[in-house]
């Protein structure tokens, strides 16, 4: 998604807005550029397709003093990827970027008689075109009227060229936060970019206009009343939000997980009983809940998917697994009876806070697992849990992904308590082989070569399959979604009792499938599959409990998990997953934290 940043100080703007544009290209993007304001009221705009580098040196041509600047990385939705579609956009006095879709921009663009103002084919520029239409002085006029007539997601940064010095900014969904400091203020997409200019942070408020200059910001609302956003502090440092010595963040991300889920775990266990008195969740959510559904995109549904799994299993309440895309255009069969869990890293997915906005509309109560703190979902829920993994800067969503499971098994031990499903001794039971997930992660990165060697075989396929029964049947369904976007290594999911009903003719010699057999209650079930497969030629990777496995007629490659109870394997199984793809991806000299048309928050839909 686009990556937003306006600067305002006593500092040249050049370099400090190209270097949060670095620290914003892990959103993913296609092209960068920045708008200068000049004191002589002149703005300077400077953009190309291409990489933030390529917009450093296009920079390098001359002395550029300004103090006052916007910089931007564009992920295409309107138009191709070229320099005029590029941001900022200008339009007579007025220079912009914009993170998000304006889905009325082609009214406007005939209502206002704007045509002749346009040279790109993006929707931003007709923000910009009406905005200088609009203008008779005063910019904070000017961009309420034009916010009235707007519609769609938005993130601006604006500035007039007879107002040197100052930004003006206004959001709706797009994220954005500002900070202001000695230096001057700042504005961005997210916490990465302002985080070496201040520990201190506000979240813009939405149909919110902050005026931002070198020695403070205001903010008003759309009737010009002055508000004083609530500041949040950075809980991370530099050095996190950095690849701390590991060479991609995915793996620094994959190493992480044991401290992800110690920090998100261990301060919800009081008394060796799950408590979630600190996050404002009290009981009456779960007592009265007959049913949940589960909203969420691409890996924070697939937690989801194994949230479920343990729920009902364990407490035989039917819980629903919904798209957030597909949801928010049903009629869901949801009322005030369901909980429903809302689960986003980024806490900034549109379709998945849309899903949310639906699912409020329908009387039931939101209960949000988010981990970016002060998020858009995260302020829409009526509950939020945070998982507390730190930033995760990788397209590939990995700790996210172990600590959403674990919260998922939080929830579901909780309401088995709250619900007199659970005793007290069975709740701590279950906290206790929750909380066995950590060491069994330490010990299962241990085996990172052993499946380097793995990856070396499947990197040479076109083709992969993950199947599995019953839990590992989900965790299946994680696998084939990382190996695929970020190894490009086509990918499909299947659950293995179900192979033999079509997608087995596609196994032919070599082909590699990766084997989930870590479930007691239907091993010998799912070595049967395997052994389909295997005698139709294909490379088996076993990812399993056994000792050792040197069947040739079940396997080519058996990697251990440590011994534990069916429910909790998923934390190991989900690491060896991981590393295969990571490793795949990796041994085909791709760029693994940024894989080819991904962002890391997709903010438009
Ligand atoms: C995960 O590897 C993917 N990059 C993607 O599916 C991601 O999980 C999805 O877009 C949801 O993002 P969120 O958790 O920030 O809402």
């Amino acid at each position: 998604m686009c990556g937003i940043i306006g600067y305002t100080g006593r500092q040249p703007a050049k370099d400090i807005l190209i270097d949060g544009l670095a620290r914003l290209e892990y959103r993913g993007y296609d092209s960068a550029g920045i708008a200068l304001l000049n004191d002589d009221d002149t703005l300077t705009i400077r953009k190309k397709a291409g990489r933030v580098d390529d917009l450093r040196k296009l920079c390098q041509d001359q002395e550029y003093t300004s103090t006052c600047g916007i910089g931007h990385t564009r992920w295409a939705t309107h138009g191709g990827v070229t320099d005029i579609n590029a941001h900022p956009h200008k339009c007579g006095n007025v220079a912009l970027i914009h993170n998000g879709i304006i889905e009325n921009y082609y009214d406007i663009i005939r209502e206002y008689g704007l045509e002749e103002k346009l040279v790109s084919e993006t929707d931003t520029e007709v923000v910009a075109a009406l905005l200088d239409k609009l203008y008779e002085g005063d910019p904070i006029r000017t961009i309420r009227n034009a916010v009235k007539l707007i519609a769609g997601s938005f993130a601006l940064c604006i500035m007039f060229a007879d107002h040197p010095g100052i930004i003006y900014a206004v959001r709706n969904v797009s994220p954005m936060v500002a900070a202001c400091g000695e230096q001057g203020s700042i504005i961005a997409s997210d916490l990465t970019a302002v985080i070496s200019f201040s520990r201190e942070y506000f979240v813009v408020p939405e149909y919110h206009i902050l005026t931002l200059s070198r020695d403070g910001i205001q903010v008003e609302d759309l009737k010009g009343n002055v508000v004083v956003p609530k500041n949040l502090e950075i809980t991370w440092d530099i050095e996190a939000a950095q690849k701390g010595g590991f060479p991609h963040f995915m793996l620094k991300e994959i190493y992480e997980q044991p401290d992800a889920l110690r920090n998100t775990i261990t301060p919800r266990i009081v008394n060796s009983l799950p408590d979630f008195t600190e996050d404002g969740i009290d009981d009456a959510v779960f007592a009265n809940c007959e049913n949940v559904t589960v909203v969420a995109c691409g890996t924070a549904m697939h937690a989801g998917i194994v949230g479920k799994a343990m729920i009902e299993s364990e407490l035989k309440i039917p819980v629903n697994v919904e798209i957030a895309s597909e949801f928010r255009y049903k009629k869901p069969l949801i009322n005030e009876k369901t909980l429903v869990i809302v689960t986003s890293q980024s806490g900034e997915t549109i379709d998945t806070l849309e899903a949310l906005r639906l699912a409020k509309s329908c009387g039931s109560k939101v209960l949000s697992i988010v981990n970016v703190k002060g998020s858009t979902i995260a302020r829409e829920s009526d509950y939020v849990l945070y998982t507390h993994a730190g930033p995760e800067i990788a397209v590939a969503s990995t700790k996210a992904y172990s600590v959403q499971m674990a919260a998922m098994y939080l929830i579901g031990c909780r309401m088995a308590l709250v619900k007199g499903i659970y005793t007290e001794e069975q709740a701590k039971e279950f906290v206790v082989k929750l909380q066995q997930a950590i060491p069994v992660i330490e010990q299962t990165l241990k085996q990172a070569d052993q499946i380097k060697e793995v990856a070396n075989y499947i990197k040479l396929a076109p083709d992969a399959f993950f199947i599995g029964r019953g839990m590992d049947y989900t965790l299946s369904l994680e696998g084939a979604l990382k190996l695929k976007e970020i190894s490009y290594v086509h990918a499909e999911a299947y659950a293995a009792g179900e192979l033999k009903h079509g997608t087995i003719a596609l196994i032919t010699e070599n082909v590699p499938v990766i084997a989930l057999a870590t479930q007691k209650n239907i091993y010998g079930k799912m070595i049967s599959n395997i052994r389909e497969v295997k005698a139709r030629g294909a490379y088996v990777i076993l990812i399993s409990m056994d000792e050792a496995v040197n069947d040739s007629t079940i396997c080519n490659k058996h990697i251990r998990i440590p011994e534990q109870e069916d429910l909790f394997t998923v934390f190991a199984t989900a690491v060896i997953l991981q590393l295969i793809a990571y490793y795949t991806s990796d041994a085909k000299g791709l760029d693994v934290d940024k894989p080819r048309n991904l962002a890391k928050s997709v903010t438009v839909e």
